[in-house]
This record gives C-alpha cells, structure tokens and sequence, in this order.
C-alpha cells in the first residue's frame, strides 16, 4: 500500500515505482550530483526501454520502406507500420482501422481538418457567411490553423473565454455556437491550465447545430483512456511523444465518411490510385492523408508505446496521477506567494500545474530549479492568449506522468522555498 504523505492513505493508487527502471533517463545525474527530477511531461515524456528496443529493432533488422517492395524486409516493414496502426485504432476504440491517419505530430494533425475543410464543397464548404469556433484555452495548434482557414475564407472566427479559475466559460453556448457554425474545435486537456474541458455539452450543442467537432487530445490521450466514439467527435488529434512514443508521429482520427467525402491536403506518392498528366485520382483512407514516405520507424516506436501504456492500464495511470496532482495542488498552495494558474483542485483537470511565485518571473524560477536538477517549462506555453487572459507575461509549469513520484513533489516545493530565498 502506497501512502501519499499529508493525505489519507490511499490503497493502490500510486503505481509501484518499479516502472521508473523502464526509463533509463531517469538515472540521470545533472549538476553536481543532483538527480534529474523530470516535471516536463506536458512537453514531452520520457521513453521507455521497450519503445526505444522497439525503434532500434526496427532499423538493425527491418528497415525498408513500406507498401512499395516485394522483398521479405519490405514486407515486414509495411507489416510493421500497418500493425502500429492496428494497435493505434484499438487503443482509442476507433470502429476502423482506416480512420487512423498517421501525421508528424497534433499540429499537423489539426493542419490537416483545417486544410481539408478548406478545399472541401458543400455540404462542409468553410466560407463568409460560416463560422469557426474553438477557445481561449487552446494551444497555438488550434488556434492558427484555423486564423488561417478564417482569413483564406472570410469565415469568422469565435470562441470561449476561461472562467477565473480557468474553466471554460460555456454561459453563452448557444451564442458562441449557432447554426452558421461550420466546426468546433476545442482541447479536451488544456496544456497550461490542466482543465479538463465538458466535452459531452459541447458536443450536444454542435450537433445540434449540425456542426462538426474536432478534439484536441494531445494531453487526454497519453494520460486517460480516449475512447473516441464516446466523446462522439468528428476528429480527435493526439501525438506520440507525449505518451511515451517517439517524436516525429502523430495521429488523425477522423470519421470514415468524413474521410471518404473531404478532399486531401498534401499530393504525392502513396496518396494516390491513378496519375495521369491531366488529373488523379486517389487512394481511400488514410493513405488519401499519407503523402510521401510515412514516419515509419515512428510509428513502430508508437505502437510499442501504447502496448506499454495498454499493459499498465490507462484506468491505473489516471489514478496514480489523480493522486499526484491531489497531493500536488496541496502542496503547492502551502507555498507562500504561489498562484495557481488554473483549476485549484485535482477534480476534472489533468496533471498539468502552472503557477506564479510572487514577482519572480518563470525563467528565474526555472533557472533556479534547473540548479537543483529540476526540469519544468517556463514561458506562454504555447498558449499565450492563455496568459493575456490572467494579465501575466508567462507560468511556471510543472506536469506529471505515469513515472512522477511524491518524492518529486516535494523536490518541487523545496526548490521552490530556494527560489523563494535566492530572490529575497
Ligand atoms: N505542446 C507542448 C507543451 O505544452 C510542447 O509543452
């Protein structure tokens, strides 16, 4: 039975802290022997022993390219990157394996809804008299995209404001989103404030509209069990290098008529049927969306991550971080001059935690902590309309993961009492 110190014992919540021999890095020892205490999660995680085996497996024994060649590596190759997006498709309950799109990360994944609905016709032609909405609380994957679709077309963009405590305000749903609404596109974790956005009233009030949902789970996908025919969305993006996979993949899901109907976005090989000088046509999805050599061994490197994460359990991983960010927010708010960012609690929110110390800005906090072997995120975030809603230049970030222990929680508030000193 783990005990979290400060809170009523908790059985079986924390997951046994044996899974850290998985992640070699974490053994690293930085600046006069302090250990690494990795709060950066959010940014990307660490990588397992098995997903970093499966990547060089990948090159010393199957490396080729993949739907091209009659040769055994060939095939074994395309076996490899097909069967990632098996494992993919089975981990978010996708009801095909076609609606699994592989892209370079969450960015591009959003890219591409945009880019599709941009070149699309009727019935989900993006216009003048359209409009587009998202949130305030966005990152800037789903917030540009859709600047750009908006000035390319002339639709008009809305969104919802944060509430004080760093909800989403849904007071004025039904203004927000109305019957000119083309798509919503919102985060379903944010990365700075770590909310936890209502998905099913937002979806209800687009599809009474007749609006498209596109989800954001760059955040939910790693740490929860994505289910994307619950959240009943059109699109759901996510990326690999913040559930333990590797960077340079990412995916789309998207419903199979919509994939069947809306037209591509990037032209080349792989993406085709037919070419001829005076026109193509194209092959069904998701190739349609996979022009060019695919991120392969990534995908591979994916797959093994989320066999990694399937066999602990998401259910589990969720717990033991809903322990942490408990014990956490608590200790946190004991520091003196410390302002959370965000929602002050653990309920409904991710294990993402931004906050302010007093007048100490965050790159000399995070400097400080640097010092002590500590590794958090400073800045905007990438989610600077975020920061201008608080009236704050940037956030000091600290976010937790399946490895995160008490322990590093309490390196946290330590270092933070040493930042506390060394600004007087
Ligand atoms: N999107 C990543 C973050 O929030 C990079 O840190």
């Amino acid at each position: 039975m783990t005990q979290l110190p400060g809170l009523p014992t908790a059985p079986g919540r924390l997951l046994d802290e044996a899974i850290r021999k998985d992640f070699p890095i974490l053994d690293r020892v930085i600046h006069d022997g302090k250990k690494l205490v990795y709060l950066d999660s959010a940014a990307t995680s660490q990588k397992p022993r098995q997903v970093l085996d499966a990547l060089s497996e990948y090159y010393e024994q199957h490396n080729a390219n993949v739907h091209r060649g009659v040769y055994t590596i060939a095939e074994e190759a395309t076996a490899l990157y097909e069967g990632a997006r098996d494992k993919v498709a089975a981990f978010i309950n996708a009801p095909s394996r076609d609606e699994v799109i592989f892209t370079k990360n969450a960015s591009e994944s959003l890219n591409l809804v945009a880019n599709m609905l941009g070149w699309a016709d009727e019935p989900y032609r993006v216009d003048h008299e359209t409009e587009i909405v998202t949130t305030e609380m966005e990152h800037h994957s789903n917030i540009v995209p859709w600047q750009l679709l908006a000035q390319r077309t002339g639709a008009k963009l809305k969104w919802f404001g944060i509430t004080d405590d760093g909800r989403l305000d849904l007071s004025n749903i039904d203004e927000i989103i109305t019957e000119k609404t083309k798509i919503v596109s919102f985060v379903l974790v944010s990365n700075i404030l770590g909310t936890q956005n209502p998905v099913e009233t937002i979806v209800r009030r687009a599809q009474e509209v007749g609006a498209l949902v596109c989800i954001d789970a760059s955040q939910a996908a790693p740490h929860q069990v994505l289910d994307v025919q619950a959240l009943q969305a059109d699109f759901v993006a996510f990326t690999g290098h913040k559930m333990v996979g590797p960077t340079g993949i990412g995916v789309l899901w998207g419903r199979q008529e919509l994939l069947e109907d809306l037209p591509p976005f990037l032209g080349g090989g792989e993406m085709i049927e037919t070419v001829s000088m005076h026109s193509s046509t194209y092959a069904p999805a998701p190739h349609k969306f996979e022009a060019g050599t695919p991120p392969i061994a990534q995908a591979v490197g994916l797959g093994a991550a989320v066999d990694y994460l399937s066999a602990i359990g998401m259910e589990r991983i969720a717990a033991h971080e809903h322990a942490i960010t408990e014990y956490a927010v608590k200790r946190l708010l004991e520091v003196p001059d410390l302002r959370i960012i965000g929602p002050e609690t653990a309920e409904d929110r991710g294990a993402t935690i931004s906050f302010t110390l007093g007048d100490i800005h965050p790159h000399d906090v995070g400097q400080v902590l640097d010092e002590q072997g500590i590794a958090v995120r400073v800045g905007h975030h990438c989610a600077r309309p975020v920061c201008l809603r608080y009236g704050i230049p940037a956030t000091t970030r600290a976010s937790f993961y399946l490895y995160s222990t008490p322990a590093e929680v309490d390196a946290l508030v330590e270092g933070l009492e040493h930042v506390r000193n060394f600004f007087g």
